[in-house]
């Protein structure tokens, strides 16, 4: 099922007035999506450096999907196909500050989450309590929070485990 290949492209085209182009990452879009999340929120309070990050993009068990606006990266996912409970995990998303509030992060999680659909019943992801913009983003979307990870990367934060029902 993880067969997309970037010759391969998928073009959706959903709620934004433009379409994003999302494509399997190849190396050098691993290297920029690492860069990505060590450059932004809430990775850099969290303490999250580029190595933790690179260690992350760049190894073969993540599944890391790139999206383009007009040819040029914009966003990216990053999955795991069992990474929670067995259950796929969407590890990190994000978007580059001018493309977001654009509806771009909602179709790579409309990407994300049909990738998994057919074989699996649950979908699972983290978000930091301080995160609530993201959080929202997240309920609005049906998930919901089914667990609490207290100081797990930072005293004083908590990593809000939460789950959305697929089928
Ligand atoms: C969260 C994120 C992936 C959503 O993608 P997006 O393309 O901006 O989202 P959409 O346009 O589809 O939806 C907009 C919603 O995203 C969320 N959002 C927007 N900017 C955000 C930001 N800087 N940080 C966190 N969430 C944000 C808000 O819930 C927003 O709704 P609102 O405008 O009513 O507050 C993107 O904003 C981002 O990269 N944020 C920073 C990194 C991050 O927090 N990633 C999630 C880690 S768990």
């Amino acid at each position: 099922m993880y067969t997309l290949r970037s010759s391969d492209p998928t073009l959706l085209s959903c709620r934004a007035m433009q379409p994003i182009q999302i494509d399997r990452a190849g190396e050098e879009d691993r290297e920029w999506t690492a860069a990505l999340l060590a450059g932004s929120e809430p990775w850099i309070t969290l303490g999250v450096t580029i190595a933790m990050c690179r260690a992350a993009c760049c190894n073969s068990e993540y599944l890391v999907y790139v999206a383009r606006c007009e040819g040029k990266r914009c966003g990216a996912i990053v999955l795991h196909p069992r990474g929670l409970a067995g259950s796929p995990y969407i590890k990190s998303i994000a978007l580059e500050e001018g493309f977001r509030g654009r509806g771009f992060g909602a179709q790579l999680m409309d990407f994300a989450e049909e990738l998994f659909r057919s074989e699996s019943r649950n979908i699972f992801l983290c978000v930091s309590s301080f995160n609530t913009r993201a959080r929202a983003f997240y309920e609005r979307r049906g998930y919901r929070a089914v667990g609490e990870l207290a100081d797990y990367l930072i005293e004083g934060a908590s990593e809000i485990i939460m789950c959305k029902r697929l089928r």
